[in-house]
């Protein structure tokens, strides 16, 4: 009999993930220095010794041993059940050996099933002996498998955990329709290893193929070739023939219909929601273009997006071919439209030039802002251009207030941490506004060649920091050595905080408004006297997140009488709104602040919200509105939340 290592949790149906395995095998032993955490035993792996730097090119984050062997390609066959929520099926792996050692190959693994391991060479695959190594609450559980010494390929029959980390099981309830239930997954950070026993690590790149089986009225969409065409059958073939690293892996299930937009591009949605994405986000294909002008041609064939229930934890995920989106921003004025240039910025930073490990997220995340900024401006126009700059640097001057000095660090020290407990805006935020000095400094025109040459230059490979700094070395500061310099470039990479002389980014449009909410604060002017006429959202958020941090409540009645913000649809001007009614406990907006608190799953509004009121005293609400959402919340939010209100993560 096949030795099968089961974790009692697995079993049980509650929310935690696994608790550890009853019968479980020592963890991997360190059999050589190695690039990933599998290279030491997991307790040690994430200790973060003070004095010493994080290794470049380490992911801190894997147990995977990709110095023995990488995985090339994956075949996935998967059955979607969506009365057990489980999706359960084979996944084939086929690797390269970096050596000859024969040592086994360590997988990542969280809360999965392993029902039997295959390895052999071509189509001839025999069972062979594997392992679950120890849980590690951030890392998940390492997959062990004893390979025969010219094996190439292991087939690995497994299924997932009902509250698998990576994926979302909805009841119809939660969808728009109501009528069919609907999943999804996110990958990113450490999550694939949620739904495929892989090689967890974006320094590693695969093309997949995948048969996804579902029931017969509903449509699978992967990260990869779909086709609006396909009958619904039950059964969808998948090709991602570009390599892609394992964050990028993605699928979703549900009454989906499609509805092209231009000539690559187009959207899925359920099928109420379908003709007003189409509209809001008809501007894609054009974003598409302005991109391509500027940093080379679009690499990946289509630019879908898929429209996702409002329990989506992000805004948006850059899901190769097919980007996934919240509902929340179809706001019916295309005034968070910016997402989209976002997400799709990121086919060339992030999914073309990747991050070779979560410290460098920068690398995505820094560079798909400067870019998404370029794309509104090219599309939109210089106002919006500068609007959306100077949000962005005031988002980051708010972040950099309350942050630990480690955090304020570009390239992030994320050493035994959950890389979902450290988001934030310094990668985002900081990282395009050093690239906009970069581009000050050096004029558009050049930066522009520079940027060019170098998603070119690193195109389909995962980089570290390090190897970014040793090219913008060998070519800009070589060619303007009297524009730029090593050292400065270092304190914006790896010192907190933002580099004196920084630019400042700032707009008229918004600048004009602060006198007015000055007048209004001091009683000069009535709120019913400004003109509000022509703001944007953006002069909305502008003069809400200005407010100061107490008002009266006459103040608040005023602002929410005339302008009707308790009402508002927009859900970025809702939020701002929120935050001030919490800060200042105005009554009236509560059970609008619980309605969006409940609707809603994405973590950029709710963070904030239940973290305002667990400090301004109001944690017991906190919890009952948490309580009573939760079973609808994406299991990322879950965690994320839970520990801002009980101060853990809620198991
Ligand atoms: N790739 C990110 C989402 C992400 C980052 C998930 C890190 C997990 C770990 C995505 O592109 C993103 O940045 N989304 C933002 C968009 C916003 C900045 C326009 C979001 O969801 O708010
Ligand atoms: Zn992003």
């Amino acid at each position: 009999m096949l030795p099968r290592l089961l974790c009692t949790s697995l079993f049980v149906g509650t929310l935690a993930l696994a608790g550890g395995c009853s019968k479980s095998e020592p963890p991997a032993e360190p059999e050589a220095k190695g690039e990933t955490a599998a290279a030491q035993p997991a307790d040690t792996a994430k200790q973060a010794p003070a004095d010493k730097a994080p290794q470049s090119g380490v992911d801190y984050h894997s147990f995977a041993n990709t110095d023995d062997y990488r995985v090339q390609h994956i075949d996935l066959d998967l059955n979607v059940d969506f009365e057990r929520k489980v999706l359960e099926g084979e996944a084939k792996l086929q690797f390269k050996r970096l050596n000859d050692k024969n040592r086994p190959m360590i997988l990542d693994t969280r809360g999965l099933e392993i029902e039997s391991v295959k390895a052999g060479h071509g189509e001839k695959m025999d069972p062979v002996k594997f392992s679950m190594g120890e849980k590690d609450d951030h890392l998940g559980t390492p997959l062990k498998i004893n390979l025969p010494k010219n094996a190439t390929r292991v087939a690995i029959q497994y299924r997932t955990s009902p509250d698998a980390s990576g994926v979302q099981w909805l009841e119809p309830q939660q969808t728009a329709g109501k009528e069919h239930p609907f999943l999804f997954t996110q990958a990113q950070a450490i999550h694939a290893r949620s739904f495929v026993p892989l090689q967890d690590s974006p320094k590693v790149r695969i093309t997949y193929n995948a048969t996804i089986r579902t029931p017969e009225a509903l449509r699978a969409v992967m990260s990869a070739n779909n086709d609006p065409q396909a009958e619904k059958d039950g059964v969808y073939e998948f090709e991602m023939p570009q390599p892609i690293p394992s964050y990028l892996l993605a699928l979703a299930v549900g009454d989906l219909e499609f509805k092209p937009m231009g000539e690559r591009t187009g959207v899925y949605a359920e099928p109420s929601l379908l003709d007003a994405a189409a509209a809001e986000f008809e501007d894609t294909e054009s974003m598409l273009e302005a991109t391509e002008k500027v940093y080379g041609p679009y690499r990946w064939d289509r630019y879908d997006l898929l429209i996702l229930p409002p329990s989506f934890p992000f805004g948006g995920m850059e899901n190769p071919r097919l980007s996934f989106i919240t509902p929340t921003v179809i706001a019916g004025d295309k005034s968070l439209v910016a997402l989209i240039a976002h997400e799709l910025a990121h086919s060339w930073s992030g999914n073309l030039v990747t991050n070779a490990s979560w410290r460098d997220l920068w690398l995505n995340e820094g560079f798909t802002t400067y870019l998404t900024n370029r794309i509104m401006q090219n599309v939109y126009g210089d106002e919006r251009y500068r609007m959306e700059m100077a949000l962005g640097y005031d988002d980051l001057q708010a972040d950099l207030k309350d942050k630990d000095d480690r955090d304020e660090i570009m390239a992030i020290d994320l050493r035994g941490r959950d890389p979902d407990e450290v988001f934030s805006n310094i990668p985002y935020e900081k990282g395009s506004l050093f690239l906009y000095e970069l581009e000050q400094k050096v004029g558009r025109e050049n930066f522009d060649q520079f940027l060019l040459d170098y998603f070119n230059n690193f195109a389909f490979q995962s980089i570290t920091t390090e190897d970014f700094v040793k090219y913008l070395n060998e070519t800009l500061l070589k060619q303007y050595p009297d524009k730029l310099d090593a050292e400065r470039i270092n304190e914006w990479i790896f010192e907190p905080g933002i580099p004196a002389g920084a630019p400042h980014p700032q707009s008229d449009a918004f600048t004009k408004l602060d006198p007015v909410r000055s007048q209004w604060l001091d009683g000069e002017i009535a709120a019913q006297d400004i003109d509000t006429g022509d703001w944007t959202f953006h002069q909305w958020k502008y003069f809400l997140d200005g407010m100061p941090e107490k008002l009266s409540e006459a103040q608040l009645k005023e602002l929410d009488e005339v302008f009707g913000l308790t009402e508002s649809q927009n859900n970025e001007v809702a939020f701002s709104w929120l935050m001030i009614a919490v800060r200042n406990n105005y009554q009236p907006a509560y059970q609008r602040l619980e309605q969006f608190l409940t609707g809603i799953g994405r973590n950029k509004f709710l963070r904030p919200l239940y973290r305002n009121l667990v400090e301004t005293g109001q944690g017991e609400l906190a919890k009952r509105i948490f309580e009573n959402a939760k079973r609808g919340y994406h299991p990322l939010t879950v965690k994320v939340n839970s520990n801002i209100i009980y101060g853990d993560d809620g198991e």
